[in-house]
């Protein structure tokens, strides 16, 4: 196991690039698996998450290849369907696979997905998607066995906008036959660089990114280069740690389109920040607290950032209410946020935090990768020594994050216990 040893109160100074999305890498890893072709990944982020996918891809007969930033991946020679369960247990979208295998294979085989333990996280939405698509589904002994002879375009009205379904149901509907409809999609500027990903690849997905995405099924589909879309909770993550911590940030490869309800926060509780041409700049100059930061489907405040504004709030003056409206148990961070001296009381789904005027170093741990980043942010801003456990977490989503954190001026490093 390994932790950060943090001397916190610096303020933070300097440019930082943003790696490309991790929520885009995971389902164009699983797209690969549509085609024989090869299909390379620029500006690939080298996470613990994407690489338990290439492993995922491996084991299905995929030949891949990490060099520099570029994933290359070749299936010509891929032939299995069953995705081994030490693999999928590793982490959530795993389950994505299940929709493109099917589409390549005509069966596939998986464990139950695991992840983040941030509450219940069902997975019925992708599974009658698939259903609807002509996909006959077992579920035993905790796995889940697809078969299907033909695949056939259908209407599919999802029950909530979930981002993985929406994302598992194009996965197959690009190879079915006939026009597919899915209503209610998520609109997460992710699905939109999934479909671009399989139009390159000859897929015919219209509306992406909209609650309506529509998808004219075709018999194969090539290779592609492609460079995903920059990370916003990745950049979302370095300008709540300016936000906290002081000073001035550049934040390159960053698209501020997509992160306009984080931008507005931190605008609202006096920061400065200009966006111009994949740059956005970020001056921070005291802190008001938030008042209300509720988390919802894009383009609301995402979940993904929830953990890390909360530790914005507890250092800004007056109160914050942060409600949680997407996962059951997303409040891990608190006491360990309670711990380093922070005022929050929880009630259900909502978090009454009063602005203390600093953090204080304390040894706290990381129940989860977001809540990681936010005791992190924590800890560089507080007063004092801190150590954050388990680094496992944090490296899933954040590649290079303490040597980026460094670079601006943080005083952090990495220790094996
Ligand atoms: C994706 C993101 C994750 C983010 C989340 C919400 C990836 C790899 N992960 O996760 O970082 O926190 O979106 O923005 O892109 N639900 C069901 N049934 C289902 C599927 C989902 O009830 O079959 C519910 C979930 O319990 C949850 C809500 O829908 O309450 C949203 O989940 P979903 O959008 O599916 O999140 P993920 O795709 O798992």
């Amino acid at each position: 196991m390994e932790k950060y040893v943090i001397e916190g109160g610096v303020p933070l100074y300097g440019e930082v690039e943003i790696q490309s999305a991790k929520n885009a890498v995971l389902p164009l890893l699983a797209a690969a698996v549509l085609t024989e072709g090869r299909v390379v990944i620029h500006k690939c982020p080298r996470i613990t998450d994407v690489l338990n996918m290439v492993q995922i891809l491996e084991e299905l007969g995929f030949a891949t290849s990490f060099l520099g930033g570029d994933l290359t991946i070749d299936g010509a020679a891929a032939a299995n369907h069953e995705i081994p369960s030490a693999l999928a247990k590793e982490l959530r979208s795993s389950v994505f696979m299940l929709g493109s295998v099917i589409a390549r294979f005509g069966r596939a085989r998986i464990a139950y997905p695991g992840g983040c333990d941030i509450g219940l996280r069902p997975i019925d939405l992708h599974l009658s998607g698939l259903r609807r698509l002509g996909v006959q589904i077992n579920e035993e002994g905790g796995y889940i066995d697809c078969v299907c002879s033909r695949l056939t375009g259908a209407e599919i009205v999802l029950d909530c906008p979930s981002v993985g379904a929406t994302e598992n149901i194009m996965l197959a509907a690009v190879r079915a036959e006939g026009e597919t409809l899915i209503r209610n999609a998520a609109r997460e500027p992710e699905i939109a660089d999934l479909a671009n990903f399989l139009n390159r690849m000859g897929a015919r997905v219209y509306g992406a990114g909209t609650p309506t995405v529509r998808i004219e099924g075709v018999p194969s589909l090539r290779g592609v280069e492609y460079t995903p879309i920059p990370d916003r909770i990745e950049a979302g993550t370095f300008l709540i740690a300016s936000a906290m911590c002081g000073g001035e940030l550049v934040l390159k490869n960053a698209d501020a389109e997509n992160l306009t309800s984080l931008i507005h926060k931190l605008c609202e509780i006096s920061c400065k920040i200009h966006a111009d041409n994949g740059k956005i700049e970020i001056q921070s100059r005291g802190r008001v607290s938030p008042k209300l930061v509720e988390t919802s489907p894009y383009p609301g405040f995402p979940t993904d950032l929830q953990a890390q504004m909360m530790a914005l709030a507890c250092i800004c003056r007056g109160s914050t209410v942060v409600v949680e409206n997407l996962f059951e148990t997303r409040f891990k961070h608190v006491p360990e946020l309670i711990r380093m001296g922070a005022d929050i009381t929880v009630r259900g789904r909502s978090a009454f935090i009063r602005g203390v005027p600093s953090l204080k170093g304390a040894d706290v741990f990381a129940g989860d990768l977001r809540g990681g980043a936010a005791l992190t942010l924590a800890a560089i801003s507080a007063e004092g020594q801190s150590s954050v456990s388990d680094l496992s977490h944090i490296d899933r989503g954040y590649s290079a994050f303490e040597f980026k954190l460094r670079a601006l001026g943080a005083r952090i490093r990495r220790v094996r216990i």
